[in-house]
């Protein structure tokens, strides 16, 4: 029987993306959603690209207990990928208690389910915003992290050590640890730290589909591109970069979705050394703002109307990865490159112009 992996916020930019890889790999998946931030456009696309239509899909808040351990309940859970979380920077810092209420909670309530449900193996979503501002470059997974620069990213910080203190009291049993305790199954842990997510899937049928004003770079250059943005602006081009614009690592979403199967492979097929790991998830390669948009420009021949403006508050100068540790333990490297993830972007905006999105 094949084993079966809850995706919460499985509706949404990477968790479809997940799910499409976990399928083709041959994992069955859950899906859970609030739909606070995603439609089903996503979630249709999954099911088209991978030929299934019986995907269970369970319409959840998980800042909702018994929702949550009804999942456990209902589906024999073998692993969990825990995505569902508000995820905008900016935002996070005008409604901090929105953010730490709903990332918080709906991750206590997937390992408290967990647990109680005789153990599990989680993957946490995590963020490369965790190392902050930092000069010693690329960043490993020993790198030391940094004073949050938000609240969303704190949150992401505080989610990594929700799970390995979890990790580390379920692998002693309850009683031997204090009598009386409820025996708790055993939770193993991955964190995955991603860097700059970008792009789309090759079919067109998922990606990126922000609401509203798009916060991050690559869907509005797309949304500017396409006409529905006047002007992208480039925040700062005064930083002591090469081009004086910021240095980010850009990783396609179909790599950083190869990666959570990689990682629930470890999990599953027990060949976790530690029972809390983390992980890099980018490609090593510093990309400015310029650049990017410069070869966007390029690989789909078209020209873009941009200017630069000031520089954005709490933005880092410059961060990427050193993937090493990924591709040893993981036996994952990112293989696309950054024209084909900037066309997969472009496809997939004019299939959403198309579809008059
Ligand atoms: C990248 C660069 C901007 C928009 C954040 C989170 C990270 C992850 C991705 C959620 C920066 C510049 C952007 C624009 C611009 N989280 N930029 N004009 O801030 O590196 O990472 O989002 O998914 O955890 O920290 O990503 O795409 O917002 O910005 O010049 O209109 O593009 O200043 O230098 P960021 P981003």
């Amino acid at each position: 029987m094949a084993k079966r992996v809850l995706v919460s916020g499985g509706a949404g930019y990477i968790g479809s993306h997940v799910s499409v890889e976990l399928i083709q790999a041959g994992y069955d998946v859950v899906v859970a959603d609030n739909m606070s931030n995603c439609d089903m456009t996503c979630f249709e696309g999954v099911k088209k690209i991978t030929g299934r239509n019986d995907i269970p899909f369970e319409k959840i808040d998980c800042c909702d207990y018994e929702s949550v351990d009804k999942l456990f309940t209902d589906f024999r859970i073998d692993a969990v990928i825990h995505f569902a979380a508000f995820k905008a920077v900016g935002e996070s810092v005008a409604e901090p208690v929105k953010y730490y209420k709903n990332n918080l909670m709906s991750f206590l309530n997937i390992l408290d389910a967990a647990k109680s449900h005789g153990g599990c193996n989680v993957l946490f979503s995590s963020s490369a915003t965790v190392y902050g501002e930092t000069d010693k470059l690329p960043v490993t997974e020993q790198s030391e992290r940094q004073p949050a620069t938000s609240p969303y990213g704190n949150t992401k910080q505080i989610c990594e050590d929700i799970l390995r203190d979890t990790v580390k009291a379920t692998a002693v049993y309850g009683d031997e640890v204090m009598p009386g305790l409820d025996r708790q199954g055993p939770v193993k842990g991955i964190a995955l730290r991603y860097f700059n997510p970008i792009g789309a899937h090759p079919s067109a049928l998922i990606g990126e589909l922000p609401r509203g004003v798009p916060n991050n770079l690559v869907p509005y250059i797309t949304q500017t591109a396409a006409g529905k943005r006047e002007c992208l602006s480039i925040f700062g081009n005064d930083y002591p970069t090469p081009d004086g614009t910021c240095l980010r690592d850009y990783i396609d979403i179909v790599d950083l979705a190869k990666a959570h199967v990689a990682a629930v492979s470890r999990m599953l097929d027990g060949k976790m050394e530690e029972d809390y790991e983390i992980y890099n998830i980018g490609t090593g390669r510093p990309v400015s703002v310029l650049e990017l948009v410069t070869t966007f420009e390029k690989v789909n021949g078209l020209k873009l109307n941009y200017k630069f403006a000031p520089r954005r508050a709490g933005d880092v100068t410059a961060i990427w990865a050193d993937p090493s540790l990924a591709e040893k333990k993981l036996g994952w490297k990112a293989g696309r490159t950054i024209d084909q993830t900037l066309e997969s972007a472009w496809k997939w905006e004019c299939h959403l112009k198309e579809t008059s999105r």
